[in-house]
């Protein structure tokens, strides 16, 4: 068990908070989806209402040490004042810290907040350069990590900063870990893992893991034609990751013999081109036609799949069963997230292309879990050690 930020007095104190406010901004310079500044909300108001002076930091993006203003964190400061009814100090320096930042810090009166700027405008953040660990840990007196999307990261704000101050978790961070750990450890049965998504490379390590804890672990998206190729099926022009094929096929062979219920889509919809009007059919998953490819799974699949969730306790989803973003291939993953929204299974959905494809369904809140974690929480599922997580204090 990790210490919290209930475990520790914060009264009075000046906290670094690390969230991940990485973080969708659209051409108009607004924020496209706020779902990782909602999760962050429970920590930084328990810290307001403790009467914490509250440095809140955050990397967006990736502009590899430079200082990028299409990445600077003010839409973000600005979405939190909104949200929490209380002005976000925005303290925009393009060193991040500095003498105008340690000085607004110095000055936080409890319940107070700021925000730096993207952590990620110093090149030493993601080489987790100790010098900069410490310049951010000299503005204050305890680390709080809730950044758990960024939590696969070793970087200064992420773990590197905890050599230099006490480290505690955030609300976010517990409620992962709580439902991302007990999903995987000490599932309600029958244990339901559904992966998708088209690349079966990314997901190697989460089946691996996998195949020792769940009871069903169903397949689709694109990374279901490379185990169909690994069965000698015609997979026609669907994409193909060649250099898997051998590793599909050691899967399911270890599928079976660890007695894990191992399900491909029986029929597919192929289309003649990757576009939503190009003419497609179903079809049978061993005869797609040469000039076709698969683009989203059929209805006797989704038939399967769904009763396969309606007798789940509990159910994981890692990527979507077709390609969603086009009207006409999203009817599996549509399928997938409705009959979740409709089982009585403790469903937790990875983050990325899941949770876009469930709040795109309109039902995200019938989810017991919907993580804003992509790559952490795939990492999670691996049964990786996450450094973000490692860097905080046991009880
Ligand atoms: C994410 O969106 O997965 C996290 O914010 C981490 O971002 P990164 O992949 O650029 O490290």
């Amino acid at each position: 068990m990790k210490k919290t930020i209930r475990d520790i007095s914060i009264k009075d104190k000046l906290v670094i908070v690390r969230c991940d406010f990485n973080v969708p901004i659209d051409e108009g310079g607004r924020i496209a989806d706020e779902t990782r500044i909602v999760g962050a909300l429970p920590t930084i108001r328990y810290l307001i209402e403790g009467g914490a002076r509250i440095i809140l930091m955050s990397h967006m993006g990736r502009p590899d040490g430079e200082v990028d203003m299409k990445y600077t964190l003010r839409p973000v400061a600005k979405s939190l004042s909104a949200h929490l009814g209380q002005e976000v100090r925005f303290v925009s320096s393009p060193a991040v810290v500095d003498d105008a930042v340690r000085a607004a810090a110095a000055k936080l009166a409890p319940g107070e907040a700021m925000l730096l700027e993207n952590l990620r405008f110093r090149k030493e953040e993601t080489k987790n350069g100790a010098a900069f660990a410490k310049e951010l840990a000299e503005l204050a007196d305890l680390w709080v990590n809730d950044a758990f999307g960024t939590a696969h990261r070793a970087h200064a704000s992420t773990a590197g900063i905890a050599a230099y101050l006490p480290a505690v978790s955030g609300f976010l961070i517990e409620k992962e870990v709580q439902f991302l750990g007990d999903a995987v450890e000490n599932p309600r049965r029958p244990f339901v893992a559904i992966l998708g998504g088209a690349k079966v490379g990314d997901k190697i390590p989460v089946i691996e893991n996998l195949l020792n804890k769940v009871d069903s672990l169903l397949i689709g998206g694109g990374m279901a034609y490379t185990f169909f190729k690994a069965r000698g099926y015609e997979i026609g022009a669907s994409i193909l990751d060649e250099k898997h094929v051998e590793m599909a096929a050691s899967l399911e062979k270890a599928a079976k013999e660890k007695g894990v219920e191992l399900l491909l889509p029986t029929d597919v919809k192929a289309a003649v081109a990757f576009e939503n009007d190009a003419e497609a059919a179903f079809f049978g998953a061993d005869a797609i036609p040469s000039d076709r490819m698969g683009l989203d799974i059929g209805p006797k699949t989704i038939a399967l799949f769904e009763e396969k969730i309606r007798s789940a306790g509990t159910v994981v989803w890692n990527g979507p069963m077709g390609v969603f973003e086009m009207p006409n291939f999203a009817a599996g993953t549509k399928a997938v997230a409705l009959a979740l929204a409709a089982s009585d299974a403790v469903s937790v959905i990875g983050g990325g292309d899941s949770a876009a494809a469930v709040e795109q369904f309109g039902c995200g809140a019938e989810m017991s879990h919907i993580s804003t974690g992509g790559g952490a929480s795939l990492e999670f599922l691996e049964g990786k050690v996450l450094p973000g997580i490692a860097a905080i204090e046991d009880k």
